[in-house]
C-alpha cells in the first residue's frame, strides 16, 4: 500500500452558519466572507437560504451549504472531532482575543433580533464573544472571526491572494 507522505498547505478546517437568520443581505454577506476566507462548508439552521445578489461569489457553487432543521440536527451531524462554537455577548463568553481556535471548528451566529437562546448555547463547546458594549452586525461579526481564526492559525492561502 502506498504511503501518504503528501501534506496539505492546510490540515484544518471550519464551518460558519447562522441560526434563524431574519435579514437575507446579512447572509449572503456572511457567505462570501466564508468562501473569501477559507470556510469549507456553510450552513443554516431553522430557515433556509433563499440566494441572495449580496453573495456575490455565489459561494453555495463552490463549497457544500448545508441544512439542519434544528440545533440538535446540526449537532448530531457534526464532522468527527470537531468542536460547536457559538457566538454571542453573554458575561461568560470568551473574548475573541484570548480564544484559541480549535482545528475543527463550526461556528454558529445568531438571530439578528433575538441571538443566541440559553438552551441554543447550552449545545455548543465554547461560546464566544467580539468586544464592544452593543451587538454589531451578524456578517460583520462572522467576517472578523473568520479574520481572527485565518490569522492565528496562519492559514495560507493560495498564491497572490493574502
Ligand atoms: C445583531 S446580533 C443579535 C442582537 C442581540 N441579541 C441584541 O439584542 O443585542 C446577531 C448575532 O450577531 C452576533 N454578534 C453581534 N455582536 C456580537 C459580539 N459583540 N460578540 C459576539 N457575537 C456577536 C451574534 O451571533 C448574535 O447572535
Amino acid at each position: 500500500m502506498a504511503r501518504v507522505n503528501h501534506t496539505y498547505e492546510s490540515n484544518y478546517f471550519f464551518g460558519i452558519g447562522i441560526l434563524n437568520n431574519v435579514n437575507e443581505l446579512n447572509i449572503g454577506t456572511l457567505w462570501r466572507s466564508a468562501y473569501i476566507l477559507g470556510a469549507s462548508f456553510i450552513f443554516t439552521v431553522d430557515k433556509k437560504y433563499k440566494q441572495q445578489g449580496s453573495d456575490v461569489t455565489r459561494t453555495w457553487t463552490k463549497i457544500p451549504l448545508y441544512h439542519y432543521n434544528t440545533i440538535h440536527e446540526l449537532k448530531s451531524n457534526l464532522p468527527y472531532s470537531t468542536r460547536l462554537i457559538g457566538v454571542e455577548m453573554t458575561n461568560n463568553s470568551i473574548p475573541l482575543s484570548q480564544f484559541e481556535h480549535p482545528e475543527r471548528a463550526v461556528y454558529l451566529l445568531g438571530n439578528e433580533q433575538i441571538g443566541l437562546s440559553e438552551n441554543v448555547m447550552k449545545e455548543c463547546h465554547s461560546i464566544i464573544s467580539l468586544p464592544g458594549n452593543f451587538s454589531l452586525n451578524v456578517a460583520v461579526t462572522g467576517s472578523i472571526l473568520m479574520y481572527d481564526r485565518v490569522t492565528k492559525l496562519q492559514t495560507v492561502f493560495p498564491k497572490g491572494t493574502n
